[in-house]
């Protein structure tokens, strides 16, 4: 039996082009967002969407409103939404409680992370990840095993695993342990708070290199990174970074704004958003 004649190739002519759907849901949509704090209003109406895989940096600022968003996407009960709305892979997820959002794929890193004492950075983990992942058992053995190897890849010391949360960690310790954790509960989106505050030269490299770690795991990882200064950006290069002054986003684009933040200061992205009023 003679085989079936191959279908001839269309001619190139006939080939659509081919495009880019911009159909991609973004990992993470804050969508006109205000919030309150003592019925104050922090933020005044901020829109930005990460999308997967993609780094955006929010830079702005003391008291602009950095802290007050990480902290609504917390669902830190002082921070009150008034409008708008924040959606989690195209979820709406702006009523949803702190371990719900967590459980469906959220990370914080905080600008000040708690101290635990009493419990253990394995511990810790151990409940963090069985949360996400739902199983109320999880085993310790799993969680011991992904930590030794993820304090090997951040290139951290193995007896870390046995200390008390936060407690007595260095400034370096604290930032590298919460790279540490995001590693492990495997988000979606992550949310960093200032993780380059408080960190010398080397520790910050190597903080810049364990989020890079991180991604090179999890390529959809969609990050928001918030910081003051260029210098994470220098190790860390974003796609998109956001300005944000006085709880609005005034001025979005490539790493070009850091290195203008950096050059000018943020007064001056304050007088554009004046003259703009
Ligand atoms: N829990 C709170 N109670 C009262 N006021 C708050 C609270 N959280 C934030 N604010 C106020 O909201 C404003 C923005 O603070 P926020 O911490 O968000 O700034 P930030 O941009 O993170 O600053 P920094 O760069 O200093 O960390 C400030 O005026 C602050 O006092
Ligand atoms: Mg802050």
């Amino acid at each position: 039996m003679a085989p079936p004649a191959p279908r001839p190739e269309p001619a190139a002519s006939e080939v659509p082009a081919l495009e880019i759907p911009a159909l991609e849901i973004p990992a993470l949509d804050i969508d006109d967002l205000h919030v309150s704090v003592d019925d104050r209003e922090i933020l005044r109406g901020v829109s930005l969407k990460v999308e997967p895989g993609s780094l955006h940096a929010l830079m702005g600022p003391n008291g602009s409103g950095k802290s007050t968003l990480a902290n609504t996407l917390l669902a830190s009960p002082e921070y009150v939404v008034t409008a708008g709305r924040i959606l989690l892979d195209g979820a709406d997820i702006t009523d949803l409680p702190t371990d719900e959002r967590a459980r469906r794929g959220l990370f914080l890193g905080f600008q000040h992370p708690e101290e635990i004492p009493g419990v253990s950075v394995l511990n810790f983990l151990r409940q963090a990840i069985a949360r996400r992942k739902g199983i109320d058992d999880f085993s310790v053995l799993e969680v011991r095993l992904s930590l030794i190897e993820w304090t090997k890849r951040l290139g951290m010391d193995n007896r870390f695993q046995e200390r008390y949360l936060n407690e007595g960690f260095s400034g370096g310790e604290k930032k590298r342990n919460e790279v540490l954790q995001m590693a492990m509960m495997e988000p979606d989106v992550a949310v960093l708070d200032e993780t380059d505050s408080g960190l010398d030269i080397d520790a910050l490299r190597q903080v810049a290199a364990g989020i890079a770690e991180v991604r090179r795991a999890r390529p959809h990882l969609g990050i928001l990174a918030i910081t003051h200064y260029q210098r994470l950006l220098e190790h860390l290069v974003p796609d998109v970074v956001h300005v944000l002054v006085d709880g609005r986003i005034v001025a979005t684009g490539g790493p070009e704004i850091s290195l203008e933040v950096e050059a000018r200061g943020f007064e001056a992205f304050r007088a554009h958003e004046e003259a703009r009023v």
